[in-house]
């Protein structure tokens, strides 16, 4: 039971449950009205609905609050790892900083299963307090097409076709993993969730034209990569100014991507492409002569926070060999404080707890903000969140916990 003052006179106590299997549609609602937006939740919302892993906060039977957690995988450093995909939070507006979401939040960590929680956050602002790290840079891109001047495709291009959405789903998935094999941050999506994720309602394409699903096959005719897009017609003063959306891009080659990259950005009558979700390491620049055509804008994309430290540290790899004693400081999840020696490498690792002086003191926040591989340690050290003990220990840990190959989240979740 929480307790909100309301309109500064009110008193009222608001429950926060598990939902139940037949509050779908009242979950989604709040969540939309939080966010101002329609809800329309359709059949696979439905059924993708885990009610026990959804949190609402209820006053008076009406739902002030919600927050839920996905059942999903995560690539991380060296590993794919289970983590709790954390999104529909949202607050009433009447009911706003009173504290629900604190309440909502801190029962929902305290209780996720997973060593990790992870989340999109709406607002940089909300989610460092629980103890999340910015943990990944997404770059989004413009790209001016009259002006960019792409490279020709390479020769041994293979070759590039469009699958109908029916047929898409089977064959999509394995290049799907196949990225979260390559790359930090990428979620798994389970059969449901990729149907979900092809979805193409007419109401919900924005203007734009029914999504095209482009693969690209390699000289042997098996699949290595793919890009979803859509398009709109636009008819400047100066002449066609079509606009392309790519919404994903998952290449496992160098020759599917620059062929999938070459073929979105020399599309009859277009003028701008943009596109949402490149890592900080995205190599589209190189595949253009003038990359002063290609926008390049920097935001926050996954965030982070590690619930078990213990196993989380363990369930990653480690880019050197690295031995130093952690001292963590959690105010949210008690078991979490405390000296861990985090032993590993590229092929294994441990952390267990010790009484060992500690080389370097942290919070689970910026701990979880390197966890993915892509936020250096050092930088927390620069502005005191993270402190070191022994001279050269923050070197050897930061260079440890960083990755070769940027982290980022290519799907908003
Ligand atoms: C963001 C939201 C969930 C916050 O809910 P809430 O119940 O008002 O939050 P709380 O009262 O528990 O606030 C806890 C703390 O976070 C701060 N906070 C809340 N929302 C914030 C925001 N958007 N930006 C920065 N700080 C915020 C509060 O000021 C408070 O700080 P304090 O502990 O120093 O006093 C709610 O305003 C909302 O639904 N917003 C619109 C939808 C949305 O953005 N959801 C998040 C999707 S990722």
């Amino acid at each position: 039971m929480g307790r909100v003052t309301m309109l500064g006179m009110v008193n009222s106590e608001y429950e926060v449950r598990a939902a139940q299997a037949g509050e779908y549609d009242q979950f989604a609602g709040l969540f939309a009205a939080a966010m101002m937006f329609e809800s329309s939740p359709g059949e696979l919302d439905r059924e993708l609905f885990e009610p026990e892993r959804a949190l609402v906060a209820v006053d008076g039977g009406q739902f002030v609050g919600t927050a839920k957690a996905m059942t999903r995988d995560l690539s991380v450093p060296g590993a794919v790892v289970p983590a709790a995909h954390v999104t529909a939070v949202g607050v009433r507006a009447t009911h706003r900083r009173r504290g629900i979401l604190s309440n909502l939040m801190s029962r929902q960590l305290r209780e996720v299963p997973e060593a990790l929680a992870v989340l999109w956050a709406s607002e940089p602002g909300i989610y460092g307090r629980f103890g999340y790290g910015s943990a990944a840079w997404g770059v989004s891109y413009e790209a001016d097409l009259r002006n960019i001047k792409p490279y020709p495709a390479p020769s041994d291009a293979g070759r590039l076709e469009e699958l109908p959405a029916e047929d898409a789903a089977a064959q999509l998935a394995p290049m799907l993993q196949g990225l979260q094999g390559k790359r930090p941050g990428v979620s798994g999506r389970s059969e449901l969730e990729w149907r979900r994720r092809l979805e193409d309602k007419p109401d919900h394409r924005g203007g734009k034209t029914a999504r095209h699903i482009l693969v690209h096959r390699d000289e042997a005719g098996a699949l290595d990569g793919y890009a979803l897009w859509r398009g709109k017609m636009n008819w400047a003063p100066g002449g066609p100014a079509n606009e392309v959306s790519v919404e994903e891009f998952v290449a496992l080659h160098p020759t599917a991507y620059h062929a999938l990259w070459h073929h979105l950005l020399t599309l009859d009558l277009a003028g701008k492409l943009e596109y949402g979700h490149g890592a900080l390491d995205e190599p589209l620049q190189q595949l253009v002569a003038n990359p002063m055509a290609l926008t390049r804008r920097l935001g926050e994309s996954l965030w982070v926070r590690i619930t078990d430290v213990g196993r989380a540290m363990a369930q990653r790899r480690y880019a050197t060999n690295v031995d130093v004693v952690i001292d963590v400081t959690d105010d949210l999840i008690k078991a979490n404080n405390g000296r861990y020696r985090l032993t590993g490498d590229t092929d294994q690792a441990t952390c267990a707890p010790t009484e060992a002086a500690p080389d370097v003191s942290l919070s689970v926040r910026e701990l979880s903000a390197a966890y993915l591989g892509g936020r250096p340690l050092s930088e927390f050290a620069a502005t005191g969140g993270v402190t070191e003990n022994t001279v050269g220990a923050l070197n050897k840990l930061t260079t440890a916990l960083y990755w070769p190959v940027a982290p980022v989240s290519i799907e908003i979740f």
